[in-house]
Order: C-alpha cells, then sequence, then structure tokens
C-alpha cells in the first residue's frame, strides 16, 4: 500500500475524538497530490458530510468560481480542510477536536510538500499562519514558513455573506495566480 492510500484509509476509519460519533463522513481532502499549491479550509458541513468530499456545497460552487478567475481548477490544487469531520450543527470545533485532527492534515502537507498554503478564512490562518490573524487586516499578505509561502483568503462562505469582499479577493487570488505562474517558471529551469 502507498504512503497516500495508507494514510487515507487510517484516516478513514480515525476515532481520535468524538466527532466521530455524530459524522457521516470523514472528508479526507481532494485533488492534485502534487500541487504546489495547498487550500486549507475550515471544517466540513452538511453537504460535505453527505459526499464525503471538501468544499462541495454553496461556499464550494463559489471557490470553483474564485480558482476559475484566476485559470485555475480542483484538479490543479489539492483542497482540505483543518478538520475532517462535521461538527453538529456546524459549531466551531473544539480545541481538543482540532489538536487531535491536525497530524492527519501535517502528514498530508508532508506528502504533499507544496510551494504554496493558502489558507481560507480566519480559522485556517488562526492555526497556519499566526494564532492573533486578523483576517481583514492582513488577507492577501504573503508569510513565510519552513520554505513555503502562506497567504490567507476571505472564506467563500464570508464572500457569499458579504459579497462586497470579493473585490479584495479578486485581488488575492490575482497575487496567488502571479506566484503560481513564477513557481512554475522556476520548475522549468
Ligand atoms: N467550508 C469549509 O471550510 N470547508 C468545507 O469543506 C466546506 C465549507
Amino acid at each position: 500500500m502507498g504512503d497516500w492510500e495508507k494514510l487515507q484509509s487510517e484516516c478513514l476509519s480515525c476515532r481520535k475524538c468524538a466527532l466521530a460519533e455524530t459524522r457521516t463522513n470523514v472528508v479526507f481532502g481532494s485533488g492534485n497530490r502534487c500541487s504546489p499549491v495547498l487550500f486549507i479550509g475550515e471544517a466540513p458541513g452538511a453537504t460535505e458530510d453527505a459526499t464525503g468530499l471538501p468544499f462541495t456545497g454553496r461556499a464550494g460552487r463559489l471557490l470553483d468560481s474564485m480558482l476559475a478567475s484566476v485559470g485555475m481548477d480542483r484538479t490543479q490544487v489539492y483542497i482540505a480542510n483543518t478538520i475532517k469531520c462535521r461538527p453538529p450543527k456546524n459549531r466551531d470545533p473544539f480545541p481538543e477536536e482540532q489538536t487531535a485532527c491536525l497530524p492527519w492534515l501535517e502528514a498530508q502537507i508532508g506528502l504533499i510538500n507544496p510551494k504554496m498554503i493558502v489558507c481560507l478564512g480566519r480559522i485556517s490562518a488562526m492555526r497556519f499562519i499566526k494564532p492573533d490573524f486578523r483576517i481583514t487586516q492582513e488577507h492577501g499578505q504573503w508569510f513565510e514558513r519552513d520554505g513555503k509561502k502562506l497567504m490567507a483568503i476571505y472564506h467563500p462562505a464570508a464572500l457569499l455573506r458579504d459579497p462586497a469582499k470579493r473585490g479584495d479577493t479578486f485581488e488575492d487570488l490575482r497575487k496567488i495566480e502571479i506566484e503560481v505562474e513564477r513557481l512554475r517558471e522556476e520548475s522549468r529551469k
């Protein structure tokens, strides 16, 4: 069994926290496992819990058009969440649930070894960029850690609630597009 298959099959039977009692599916993550770009959302919602795939509800459709606006699609990036099981009624995940879940995503990051991580929303940015991340002030800024570039953009669900934020997000996505192109050029050299 390959590393990915082993990781995925162990993760799909995870019972490390109480969310295992209420979930329908573990939402492991999906997309291109060799992508230089990893998008990390927050937590699966009802649609994701039902399908087992990240971002398959309304926010997911918006994420698809955000990717398309900069010439990308799900086959070119990898998409995962900070937590793999849906918290009941979409409540915020408890810290102990996040801590129990994190090693799965860290293992995925180790296998993908992305050059760029895009955090979708504040919760993901607080986990992967810095604990006091301020999304309104710091979205669209590049950070660097372990040789990886990190940026947070507004979560698609926030853009559904407040379409006025879409202009800023388009500019942030443009910066991501430019950096992806730069990485492509670099890998051709
Ligand atoms: N919101 C998220 O953060 N992740 C999903 O997979 C769906 C909605």
